[in-house]
């Protein structure tokens, strides 16, 4: 993952408070270790800390101005968190400095040919290569891809030159900004762009390019091409927890008023309504819907499988997206539905690039609509969300399963207007009809069946996400086929819905502690949604109760784009 963000000007500015802003907003994507390097007086100067971008923050003393400034903020891949494997990575003599994200595949290969140059890497990151390949390239930069193996995006600064150099392979998002004082700004997400940017470039495959003071060089598969400007606004507001403890909290207590969105515009937004009819066109040609998605994206698309083949009585099978292969059966005519937060999984688009061979149409529900998911799908709908900041998904699960409803099910105004009401009654009953428990369970079972059982696994995989306990989310039934044999005294099991008393026998038997969440009266999946809030609430109050901070849990990021 990790995010990337860089300034130039013409005239030296702060361009180290610029850039920290950036970072801090890139945060989602890594929060391991920062660091930023920047040119002053024909020197590269290079400040790194482990810890998330207040801690670099500490650690850069003074703000000089400067033309250049590059910063990132890393999850690490290759190489242990420590200081010295953060970005930047210097060249070895020094003179170039580079940030980066991806994956260098042939590391090993770039090693060997570095040594026969005399050049052994100080640390086992993958990014070191890249100085020192742009270093030996010297005037070919723009070749750097017949070098460099893997996906990739990557931003140098050179100590001798007032320049930058950008290039990227494959998926990975980078886009280059400018505002009215031709000040540039590079960044992996829209989101950190100042507001004074009103014209983007978006890197694409293969391309590189280099930022001078006179003009923007870019160059694909090493030959010159030429990129227009795009016209930019800046629709994110900078947002802050607005009186609640965390993202996680304030983003749970944001989901009755998404749900009314959603269902205003799915009934009202002309586009939605033309997408949502094409999309019916299609469902009635084919035998079978393949949904894909990762983490709580699959949990959605698990739901939504069971509701297609329930009510529309078509086959749907939903994927993990990295366990979809060439030899997963598509069942044709057939579509594809992908799901993602972030539209940027490299699993969902690696999934979506075997589904692109049987040339079925692909239709994402999607939070960012202009990610590279939403770009290589045929139709997207979107979910309205706004900004998901805290790791772990809450709000936007509640959307793709309600976009999901609207899609293969029909909804009357009154069904749903009663559906959010139940949502907020929902929020604020939360605590009472899930405490967290007095003394700390050794492991957590989830139970349910059916929808049930669906959101138990999301259930589980929010505790697991931010509190780090053991839990896991179970069939009702399946427990005595096995898992049963680990509930003891110290096990605390929590039960949605009113048909698993079986399992709730056997686990108090057992001497394990059971809270029962009872199922809607109805098997509605709408309603079903709202049951997820308590076991949200229960996971952020037990993570807080630990100590631990919801919105970053140890080694997670928000949008994982390697594979
Ligand atoms: C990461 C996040 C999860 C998320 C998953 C899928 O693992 O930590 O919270 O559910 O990616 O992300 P997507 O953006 O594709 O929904």
């Amino acid at each position: 993952m990790c995010g990337i963000f860089g300034c130039y000007s013409k005239q030296p500015q702060n361009l180290i408070k610029q850039t920290l802003q950036g970072l801090k907003i890139l945060e989602y994507r890594g929060y391991d270790s920062a660091g930023i390097a920047y040119r002053q007086q024909n020197q590269l100067k290079v400040i790194k800390a482990v810890g998330d971008i207040s801690q670099l923050s500490h650690a850069v003393k003074t703000h000089p101005t400067t033309t250049i400034c590059i910063g990132h903020t890393r999850w690490a891949t290759n190489g242990a968190v420590k200081v010295e494997n953060s970005h930047p990575h210097l060249s070895k003599d020094g003179t170039i400095a580079v940030v980066h994200n991806g994956i260098i595949e042939n590391y090993n290969e770039c090693c060997n040919k570095l040594k026969t140059l005399g050049i052994k890497l100080k640390t086992p990151v993958d990014t070191e290569v890249i100085p020192n390949i742009l270093c030996y390239l010297c005037h070919n930069k723009h070749n750097i891809h017949d070098y460099l193996k893997g996906q990739y995006v990557f931003c140098a600064a050179e100590k001798h030159k007032d320049s930058l150099f950008l290039a990227k392979k494959g998926s990975l998002p980078l886009y280059i900004g400018r505002d009215n004082q031709q000040t540039i700004y590079i960044t992996s997400d829209t989101l950190a762009l100042p507001r004074t940017v009103n014209e983007i470039i978006t890197m694409e495959d293969l391309d590189s390019c280099e930022i001078t003071n006179t003009k923007i060089f870019f160059y694909n598969q090493g030959h010159p091409v030429i990129k227009t400007w795009q016209p930019f606004s800046q629709s994110y507001l900078p947002s802050n927890v607005n009186g609640f403890s965390t993202y996680m909290e304030k983003e749970i207590n944001e989901i009755p008023d998404i749900l009314k969105r959603i269902t205003t515009s799915y009934q009202s937004v002309p586009e939605i309504i033309n997408t949502k009819q094409e999309l019916q066109q299609l469902i009635k040609k084919v035998k079978c819907i393949h949904l894909c998605a990762c983490g709580t994206s699959y949990h959605a698309a698990l739901i939504l499988a069971y509701i297609i083949e329930r009510d529309l009585h078509i086959r749907a099978i939903a994927h993990i997206s990295s366990e979809l292969t060439d030899h997963t059966l598509i069942h044709e005519p057939a579509i594809a539905i992908v799901i993602s937060q972030s539209g940027e999984t490299a699993d969902t688009l690696a999934a979506m690039e075997i589904l692109q061979k049987h040339e079925i149409p692909i239709i994402s529900l999607c939070n960012v609509t202009t990610s590279t998911i939403a770009k290589r799908s045929q139709i997207t709908f979107p979910l309205l969300c706004g900004p998901e900041i805290a790791v772990a998904s809450t709000k936007v699960f509640c959307a793709a399963v309600l976009v999901g409803c609207f899609l293969f099910n029909h909804y009357d105004a009154s069904t749903c207007n009663n559906f959010i009401k139940d949502a907020t009654k929902t929020l604020k009953t939360a605590r009472q009809h899930l405490p967290i428990p007095r003394d700390l369970p050794k492991q957590i079972f989830i139970i349910g069946k059916k929808i049930n059982y669906f959101l138990a696994l999301e259930a589980a995989l929010k505790i697991k996400e931010v509190t780090y306990l053991h839990c896991e989310g179970y069939p009702a039934n399946e427990l005595k086929h096995g898992p049963l044999s680990m509930v003891d005294n110290a096990t605390l099991a929590i039960v949605f819905g009113n048909d698993a008393n079986n399992a709730i026998a056997e686990i108090t038997a057992r001497g394990g502690k059971v809270i029962t969440l009872p199922s809607p009266p109805s098997d509605n999946p709408l309603l079903f949604i709202n049951q997820i809030i308590p076991a949200q609430i229960f996971a952020l109050d037990l993570a807080l109760s630990l100590g631990y901070n919801p919105d970053k849990p140890r080694n997670l990021a928000k949008s994982v784009t390697v594979l």
